[in-house]
């Protein structure tokens, strides 16, 4: 696909620098959970994309506890933002017949909250925790013997007066979702049944996510377009997702069409400053900024530093995707751009 140009003055884009916003807050990082994402979320296990192993294995992982009338074993999904693992776990609540309740581990800041949590679940519910690797050491030490024998022991009253009281939980699968499974604690890790990290998607699942959602909006995306999308979108649903709305905007907006050919995502991507490889501004000042410096190996707090950004959003999102696509290498003594990374950025010396 060749770089996007498009002549578009602002005036022909009245959305443009609200969207513009969005983009540089960068896509995957944002707000999950809102407008037609929930709509996006497919409605059984059969409509996930994909992840065609992990979803096996969860098939029989889920039939064997219909059959033997037991909650599933605690669940594990770990992989990059995006990729479905909070979607996987409805699905699998929904597969078992069951509720799935919600928390997120920063949100279960004291012992009575996680204890509440597990006392206000009902016999086969799914608890599903996500970020768990933020869990904190008392309230992890609370979920060993919950997940193990579901019950959990309490210290009531200090020092002399102090007893242990022992309460029974009704059986529960605990989902835990993670983006950083190397900072789960090992006993923590070792409690779970079953672990599955969740891959990034090939360009045909991506444009088979995409047509899905765009027959949903009521967007008519032909052949190459749909493809083009997917090759930009990281391999992560969420970003195809959000990209297909950009899209969606525009189309309707300055267009004034439900009709998505190739020439359009051209324009309207272009709109938002994102290129032919599906890389933003951030992405392409992490790059200059490694360019300018020479390509010496540079460490990751020296780059935020220099980007003025957190050096774990850079860890976690930017880098992933450049190193995927061959732009970027991380070196025992810093990062560095491959060959292909600076000639690529080379051709684009006018955006840092
Ligand atoms: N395999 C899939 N098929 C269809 N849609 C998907 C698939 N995987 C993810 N999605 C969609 O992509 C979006 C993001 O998925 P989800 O929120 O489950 O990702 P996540 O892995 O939990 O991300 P995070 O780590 O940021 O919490 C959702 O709208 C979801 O419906
Ligand atoms: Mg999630």
């Amino acid at each position: 696909m060749a770089i996007i140009s498009s002549n578009i003055g602002d005036n022909d884009f009245p959305l443009r620098k609200k969207e513009l916003r969005l983009v540089d807050a960068k896509i995957i990082a944002e707000e999950k959970i809102k407008n037609n994402l929930n709509l996006a979320r497919p409605a059984n296990l059969n409509q996930f994309i994909g992840q065609k192993q992990l979803k096996s294995s969860l098939r029989i992982a889920i039939d064997a506890s219909i059959y033997r009338k037991e909650p599933m074993e605690h669940t594990l999904l770990y992989g990059q933002p995006g990729l479905g693992k909070t979607t996987l776990a409805f699905l699998i609540a929904k597969e078992m017949n069951t509720k799935c309740r919600v928390a997120t581990a920063p949100a279960i800041e004291r012992p009575r909250d996680i204890v509440g949590l597990l006392l206000g679940l009902k016999e086969g519910e799914v608890l599903f925790i996500d970020e768990i690797h933020r869990l904190n050491y008392l309230t992890e030490e609370l979920l060993y013997s919950a997940m193990e024998d579901f019950r959990i022991d309490l210290t009531m009253g200090a020092n002399k007066g102090a007893r242990c009281r022992t309460i029974n939980l009704p059986r529960f699968t605990l989902i835990g979702a993670t983006t950083k499974l190397a900072s789960i604690s090992a006993p923590l890790r070792d409690r779970f049944g079953i672990s599955q990290k969740i891959e990034f998607y090939t360009y045909d699942e991506l444009k088979q996510i995409i047509l899905n959602f765009s027959q949903l909006i009521n967007l008519n995306l032909d052949d190459e377009a749909s493809y083009n999308l997917a090759k930009i979108s990281r391999g992560t649903p969420r970003i195809a997702l959000r990209l297909l709305r950009r899209v969606r905007d525009y189309a309707q907006v300055v267009q004034k069409t439900n009709f998505v050919s190739l020439n359009l995502i051209k324009k309207a991507l272009n709109s938002y400053q994102i290129d032919e490889k599906g890389l933003d501004t951030l992405d392409r000042q992490y790059l200059s900024f490694l360019n300018q410096n020479n390509n010496i190996p540079t460490g990751l707090d020296s780059i935020a530093a220099g980007l003025g950004d957190d050096p774990s959003m850079l860890e976690f999102v930017v880098e992933p995707y450049l190193i995927q696509i061959g732009f970027l290498t991380r070196t025992p003594r810093g990062r560095l751009l491959t060959a292909l990374g600076k000639r690529y950025i080379d051709s684009k010396n006018d955006y840092f």
